[in-house]
């Protein structure tokens, strides 16, 4: 009940001389609005408290590379282990420098995924058409434009509404029209695919939107819309109903915006297609590719190519979707195995596979041309001395 219901004008009854009472009546009105005027502001500041904890998280802001980061060659990803080596989800903590990597072969990525998009943008680029969604293709791209100009500086500069690529000399407008060119720009701003994961009715998260221009072995058609589960049901990946399928819909679950992570893995394939692997089947086909298709007639070892991802998710503070980043580290297999301890160490992981793993990386259509040439380059190493080195640590 109000204060002002409480003391109706009924229920008072003036007495002879209402001086003295008229005086306390008075006090107490000023008493009680005083109170309530401390109250109100009380529960303002608890609001305030409140809304403070639940301030948008804001990503915080990246140190800066000063130089011109494409005179740094690629970093020497090589994530295999002596010993067994599980599929596994082997996501390590990601700082916030680190969220996108930059080096000397930026402009062979930028030019071919400029290739790609200029063939079938289409192909390459995909949204739902949804509010969320939308939403969330600018996030990302309001993110990477924020990261990237703070990152490299040197580089990337924000001037009114163009962000200019000093390396390529182009300008992209800023904020971007359409989610399309939202996502365009981002995969022509750096060298990885990019993949919005959107948490949909049914409560899994699905691949509702993304630029992934630089895949390997599948088209983004293919893998469209599909929920987590699918993606790697249809894609084979052994023991994934066992080992991984829990885990990985938790972690898309609980996943915070101030917690990103990375993991690494890597690949066997056949031929130096960084954007496709034509030896995998017909890009322009209708064939999904599989290593059922896989043509490894007449293979030679020069042929064979080092195929390794840094994969990073961060779920964006505003449109709460979720940003997976796939960056492809590619060599010849004989160039890697020129760093000491890696043709043992590689040789040595692939044989601890099981049927499963082995038949997932397809090893029948390479093992009989790469395990004798990682074997002698190894032996090599040995005789000249150059694995006394100390090896570094994974992923390595
Ligand atoms: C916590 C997140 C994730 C984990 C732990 C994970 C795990 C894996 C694993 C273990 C594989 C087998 C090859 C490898 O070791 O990478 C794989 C393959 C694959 N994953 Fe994921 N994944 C994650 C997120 C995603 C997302 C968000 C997508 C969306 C595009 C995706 C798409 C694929 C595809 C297409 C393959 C097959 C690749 C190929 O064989 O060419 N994954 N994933």
């Amino acid at each position: 009940m109000e204060f002002f219901d409480m003391i109706s004008p009924t229920a008072l009854s003036l007495p002879a001389n209402p001086l003295p009472i008229l005086g306390i009546l008075a006090s107490l009105l000023a008493w009680l609005f005083l109170k309530s005027f401390t109250v109100k502001n009380s529960k303002i500041d608890s609001r305030k408290h409140k809304s403070e904890g639940n301030e948008p998280f804001v990503t915080p802001l990246p140190n800066a590379i000063l130089d011109d980061p494409t005179v740094t060659p690629p970093k020497l990803y090589r994530p295999f282990r002596h010993g067994p080596n599980f599929i596994t989800m082997g996501i390590r903590k990601l700082g916030w420098d680190n969220w996108i990597e930059m080096d000397s072969y930026f402009l062979r990525y930028h030019d071919m995924k400029a290739a790609e998009l200029k063939k079938e943008f289409h192909e390459h680029v995909k949204y739902v058409d949804n509010e969320a969604t939308r939403d969330a293709c600018f996030e990302l791209n309001e993110e990477l434009v924020r990261y990237l100009t703070h990152r490299y500086p040197k580089v990337y500069r924000l001037e009114g509404v163009k962000v200019h690529n000093s390396l390529t000399s182009e300008s992209f407008a800023f904020p971007a029209a359409t989610p399309d060119e939202a996502l365009a720009t981002s995969a022509l701003l750096v060298q990885d695919d990019l993949v919005i994961m959107v948490k949909n009715d049914d409560g899994e998260y699905h691949l509702d939107a993304a630029a992934v221009c630089l895949p390997g072995f599948w088209r983004l058609k293919e893998k469209f819309r599909m929920s987590l589960d699918t993606l790697h049901f249809e894609a084979g990946v052994p023991h994934y109903a066992a080992k991984l399928q829990k885990a990985m819909n938790k972690f898309f679950q609980k996943l915070t915006p101030d917690k990103p992570v990375e993991r690494n893995n890597f690949f066997i394939q056949l031929d130096d297609g960084l954007h496709w692997s034509h030896r995998m089947g017909d890009q322009q086909g209708t064939e999904v590719a599989s290593w059922a298709t896989a043509n490894s007639r007449g293979l030679a070892v020069d042929e064979i190519h080092f195929r390794s991802e840094r994969q990073t998710l961060r779920r964006l503070p505003r449109s709460n979707a979720i940003v997976f980043t796939i960056r492809t580290y590619f060599e010849p297999v004989t160039k890697i195995a020129q760093e000491p301890h890696i043709p043992g160490r590689l040789g040595e992981a692939i044989r601890s596979w099981d049927d499963t793993v082995s038949f997932y990386k397809g090893k029948s259509h390479w093992d009989k041309i790469l395990l004798p040439y990682l074997d002698e380059q190894d032996k090599l190493q040995k005789e000249r001395g150059e694995i006394q080195s100390e090896e570094a640590n994974f992923p390595y």
